[in-house]
């Protein structure tokens, strides 16, 4: 028996990092489908591939060579063998991501990988935390535990404002306001993330610290099992 567990949710709602604690606690494998986006819009400028040109980015993911590390102490992406943990999550590419994740051809064969991935990860570990915008929807709608982690704007305002300045003065959550609000506009185009659909246990951190959010999840994970 394997647990296949789908987190969505916004921007800054803490989603990675409690998706990778709960992955560890279960002893399961981990997939961050929003990296592979990232990792395409990389390859692409790399190339010199023009982002709003979208049928030369669906060409692109059609052979996009990725390679996911699943493992969610260590979750590492690489492209052609290389390395870009890092070069994924600057502000420059977070920045034209939502150009490549809203183009729907793009988004088509993300998601054949994602539910291949899955399925290999699952047989390989006995489970996956599977984490991104449809997961619970689209990509994996029969998946055993479906969540949605929200909270308030101004909560992940201040998170992802600290994350990215170290700190969540007045300046920086300005600064933080286009890589939250405005990309999740652009996001919300082609994923309901907002609201949680049918069969999808909302958790709101809002008020909710690290260990408490991951605390929140388990529990909608062990009251899902003991319904079986
Ligand atoms: O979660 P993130 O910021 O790493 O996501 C990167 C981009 O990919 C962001 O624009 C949202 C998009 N995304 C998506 O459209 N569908 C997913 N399943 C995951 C991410």
């Amino acid at each position: 028996m394997s647990l296949v567990i789908a987190i969505d949710g916004p921007s800054g709602s803490g989603k990675s990092s409690v998706s990778k604690a709960v992955a560890r606690a279960l002893g399961v494998g981990y997939l961050d489908t929003g990296a592979m986006y990232r990792a395409l819009t990389w390859w692409c400028l790399e190339e010199g591939i023009d982002l709003t040109d979208r049928d030369a980015v669906a060409q692109a993911a059609l052979v996009l060579p990725l390679e996911m590390g699943t493992d969610p102490a260590d979750p590492r992406v690489s492209v052609a063998g290389k390395p870009v943990d890092a070069e994924i999550r600057t502000t420059e590419l977070s920045s034209v991501v939502s150009t490549v994740a809203t183009n729907l051809d793009v988004r088509e064969e993300m998601r054949r990988l994602q539910r291949a991935l899955m399925a290999e990860i699952s047989e390989r570990t006995g489970g996956v935390v599977t984490e991104g915008r449809d997961i619970t929807t689209v990509v994996a709608p029969d998946a055993d535990v479906r969540i949605l982690l929200t909270a308030s704007e101004e909560a992940r305002l201040r998170r992802r404002s600290a994350e990215l300045h170290g700190e969540a003065s007045a300046s920086s959550i300005d600064a933080t306001r286009d890589q939250i609000v405005r990309r999740d506009q652009e996001d919300s185009t082609v994923s309901v993330f907002t609201e949680a659909a049918d069969g999808v246990v909302l958790v709101d951190t809002s008020d909710l610290d690290f260990e408490q959010s991951v605390a929140a999840v388990l529990a909608v994970v062990s009251a899902a099992q003991e319904r079986e």
